[in-house]
């Protein structure tokens, strides 16, 4: 059951939230497009900087409340394949706020037993980065809790192409005949391998866009957009969202459990 005792005070507008969630109906993987930044930081008159740095206590909050609730997938979009295209000075900013974060947060990491990875063409990111993220996700290897995942230059056209590649480069299909290849054995060369499809994906900001964001694995996923800017997400938020989610049936191109009940129409 999930561990709230100390993190939702009794009486406030969060117990409120909680008191509607169904603990039996977690979602398993929670998928977050982070966005809203730099509005956040235009309206204070402040440099897009100052949202970045701003939204870090935001992904501290959403890991630990995932944590607690017993989330066993979140899935965060930090910077996208064409987030390159912002000028130098926002991307190196990132980089340094990304490394800041994962060294300061390591320990709180493991002491709630969560297991870090990330998703995306890392071995693109800046060699210190990339040794702070492997360094990360080897410390945190034996934990068994929440799987925190960081999605990092990551597109989901990019993810796709770099899946077909694997997959012909596989001596298992290499040059052989591929009609055998279903949509699982596919999924099985993407970066998202062995994790479930996100059952919920949150985007913040208000924008009703997926922007290239885990595109194969969002299929039927509830999709929750909140106008609340990332920088001002706190877990309220999080259980609003869950609570949204689990007012929605999914059907996955099926009939409701209603339709189904109903007598066949005699033609
Ligand atoms: C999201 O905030 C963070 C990243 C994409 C890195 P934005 O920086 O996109 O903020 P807005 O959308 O300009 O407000
Ligand atoms: C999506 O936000 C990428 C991340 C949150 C990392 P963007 O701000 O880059 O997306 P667009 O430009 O609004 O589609
Ligand atoms: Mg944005």
């Amino acid at each position: 059951m999930a561990q709230l005792e100390g993190f939702v005070k009794p009486g406030s507008i969060e117990e409120a939230i909680v008191s509607q969630i169904d603990f039996t109906r977690i979602p398993r993987h929670i998928a977050i497009i982070m966005d809203g930044n730099g509005r956040w930081a235009g309206r204070r008159m402040l440099p897009r900087l100052a949202g970045h740095r701003a939204g870090v206590q935001s992904v501290r909050e959403t890991v630990e409340a995932c944590a607690r609730l017993e989330v066993e997938y979140l899935t965060l979009y930090a910077f996208s394949v064409d987030n390159w295209k912002r000028p130098r000075t926002e991307i190196d900013g990132l980089m340094r706020l990304l490394l800041e974060f994962m060294s300061r947060e390591l320990n709180t990491l493991l002491q709630n037993n969560i297991r870090f990875r990330t998703i995306g063409r890392i071995e693109q990111l800046e060699p210190a980065v990339q040794r702070e993220l492997m360094n990360a996700a080897d410390a945190t290897a034996a934990c068994t809790g929440l799987n925190f995942y960081i999605a990092l230059n990551y597109g989901g056209r990019t993810e796709i192409v770099d899946a077909v590649r694997r997959l012909l480069s596989d001596p298992e299909h290499a040059g052989k005949d591929l009609s055998a290849l279903d949509e699982d054995s596919f999924a099985r060369y993407l970066y998202t391998a062995g994790i479930p499809d996100p059952d919920l994906l949150i985007r913040t900001s208000g924008e009703m866009r997926v922007s290239n964001f885990l595109l194969w694995q969002i299929a039927y996923t509830e999709i929750y957009v909140t106008e609340t800017l990332w920088p001002d997400f706190r877990a309220r938020h999080l259980f609003e969202s869950i609570v949204h989610f689990q007012g929605r049936e999914r059907r996955y191109g099926g009939l409701s459990t209603r339709d189904t009940a109903e007598p066949a129409v005699k033609r």
